[in-house]
């Protein structure tokens, strides 16, 4: 028995050792604190997604005339919402075509309808948080959890153009204590020499954003939670009838354990 587990625990530091050498950056994220039953924050959301990316990426799998879903009300939509000559029934579409993009940023912005599902909410929030100013980049931005991306920082008014900052630390167990010790997003990535980076991305004080920290992460955690949303949007109705399904068996059986109680009386 001993044998199996050092055997095995063997191999689990093999593979743990692998994903190492092979991945580089360890990457901790920061849990994203959304919440899908909450329809302010989704409302907010489809306002940022529709005024800061609509116009480079689409949701083609999303109509306009959903949005009732999140409490909204046809005219709110059509207000708020929709720009030009879309129709409530239209699905969220963009005017650019894919060569313009692809010419425009050398890549072309994919579409986001079921993007929380592919990278999950919490990399989706530490993607916003983490653009940085880089001059030596085609854009002039680059990005902590998604190097080299040829996204600009469509947010960067509100956050302020953030730098990267990277300290240098002799070997991994010190980079990956003082990494958990920052609780937030960090980098620990393989320098030369076998020292250890922890990067974070932080604040410029010279050059702060329209929005304060606090509210800048909230309207990431909106927009996240809209995308989310967006993804499987029929999911809030399951989750609400779940809820409903639950209480009802609850009260059903308050109900028939007060008749069992009852019928059995009479027999002892
Ligand atoms: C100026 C155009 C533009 C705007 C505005 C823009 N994006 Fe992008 N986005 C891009 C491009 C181009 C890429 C492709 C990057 C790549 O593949 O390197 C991209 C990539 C992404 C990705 C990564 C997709 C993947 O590969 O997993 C996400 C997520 C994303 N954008 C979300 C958003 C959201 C949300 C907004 C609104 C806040 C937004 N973008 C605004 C152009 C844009």
């Amino acid at each position: 028995m001993n044998k199996i587990v050092t055997v095995s625990a063997a191999l689990l530091f093999a593979v743990a050792g692998m994903a190492l050498a092979s991945g580089g950056a360890d990457l901790r994220l920061d849990p994203a604190p959304v919440h899908r039953l909450d329809t302010e924050s989704l409302q907010r959301g489809a306002r940022n997604f529709v005024n800061f990316c609509l116009n480079c990426h689409s949701a083609r799998f999303m109509r306009y005339e959903r949005l009732k879903d999140i409490g909204l009300t046809e005219q709110q939509i059509e207000d708020n919402l929709m720009f030009g000559t879309v129709r409530i029934g239209s699905t969220m579409t963009v005017a650019m075509t894919p060569a313009d993009a692809r010419n425009w940023f050398g890549a072309v912005p994919p579409d986001l309808s079921v993007i929380a599902r592919v990278r999950g909410v919490d990399w989706l929030y530490n993607y916003f948080l983490s653009f940085y100013r880089d001059d030596g980049s085609a854009t002039g931005w680059n990005n902590l959890v998604f190097p080299n991306v040829a996204m600009p920082h469509a947010l960067w008014q509100l956050s302020g153009p953030n730098r990267l900052v990277s300290t240098e630390f002799d070997n991994h167990e010190s980079a990956l204590a003082a990494a958990i010790a920052i609780k937030g997003l960090a980098s620990v990535e393989p320098g030369s020499g076998g020292k250890w980076h922890v990067r974070i991305v932080a604040a410029d004080p010279d050059a702060p954003g329209s929005m304060t920290p606090v509210q800048y992460r909230t309207f990431v955690a909106d927009l996240v939670n809209f995308l989310d949303y967006v993804s499987e949007p029929s999911k809030n109705k399951r989750i609400s009838l779940g809820i409903v399904v639950v209480l009802y068996l609850v009260v059903l059986f308050v109900l028939v354990y007060a008749l069992k109680r009852l019928y059995w009386k009479d027999v002892h």
